[in-house]
């Protein structure tokens, strides 16, 4: 990581260079072009999406959260583990389609072990079905990135009565993506293949990059439980 804090104005300026590119696999180029900055960029960005998801698994999960595993989607250099391993978690896995964010999610040591994959051109591991107590996708459902029908998958790997949380952006460019989750997730619900334990709605989710917003943009933390068979 450099040592030199970027500003705002660049951070943005490389951002939307990267909203140029719409294809999953374009946004996944980019992000190994920005990895060894990412850490801090987010955080002149005010992104919070990471310890916002954290603490709403935090306050409704009653287990043993040493011993309880995670499985962290779209898991980029590994924010959300850190977050989480604040709470008592340690238990975690990740997969990502960029090896740069992924190589430098190994180097915090915090996962067991680490997944390079395309989310929504292959499947996750059938092997990894029903197997976890939490399972989170954080900053990465969104339009261009991770689509919607990757929230089956979520709650496939999840265990009976484990914990699905997701989160996503309420940016006008994202609107039409974020209604499409809400009519997933609520099929699901009426399919019954889980349950909403809770919606957060945040307003000052993260500081906007578009030309058409300024200020802070919203924010959406999803948690869902998965309904016993
Ligand atoms: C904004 S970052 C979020 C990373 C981490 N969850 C966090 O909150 O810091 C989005 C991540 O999603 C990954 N990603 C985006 N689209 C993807 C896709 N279709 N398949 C796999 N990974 C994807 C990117 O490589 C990147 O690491």
């Amino acid at each position: 990581m450099s040592a030199v804090t970027n500003t705002f104005e660049n951070v943005k300026a490389v951002i939307l260079s990267c909203h140029k590119g719409t294809t999953p696999k374009e946004k996944v180029d980019f992000y190994d072009t920005w990895a060894q900055n990412y850490d801090q960029d987010v955080a002149v960005l005010d992104y919070r999406a990471p310890s916002l998801a954290a603490s709403r698994i935090s306050s409704h999960f009653s287990g043993d959260r040493a011993a309880a595993a995670v499985l962290d989607v779209a898991c980029g250099t590994g924010l959300v583990a850190k977050q989480l391993k604040r709470h008592g978690f340690g238990q975690f896995v990740g997969i990502d389609g960029s090896e740069a964010m992924l190589e430098l999610a190994r180097e915090s040591g915090l996962y067991r072990d680490l997944k390079q994959s395309m989310l929504g051109e292959e499947p996750l591991p059938v092997q990894w079905a029903d197997s976890f107590d939490v399972v989170l996708i954080v900053g990465a459902l969104s339009v261009g990135q991770v689509p919607v029908g990757v929230v089956r998958e979520l709650c496939k790997s999840a265990k009976p009565g484990g914990y699905v949380c997701m989160t996503t952006r309420g940016n006008r460019d994202n609107l039409e993506f974020k209604g499409a989750l809400e009519r997933e997730l609520k099929q699901m619900e009426d399919e019954g293949l889980w349950s909403c334990v809770e919606v957060t709605e945040v307003k000052d989710w993260e500081r906007a990059v578009s030309e058409q917003e300024d200020g802070y943009i919203s924010g959406t933390v999803y948690l869902y439980k998965k309904l016993q068979l």
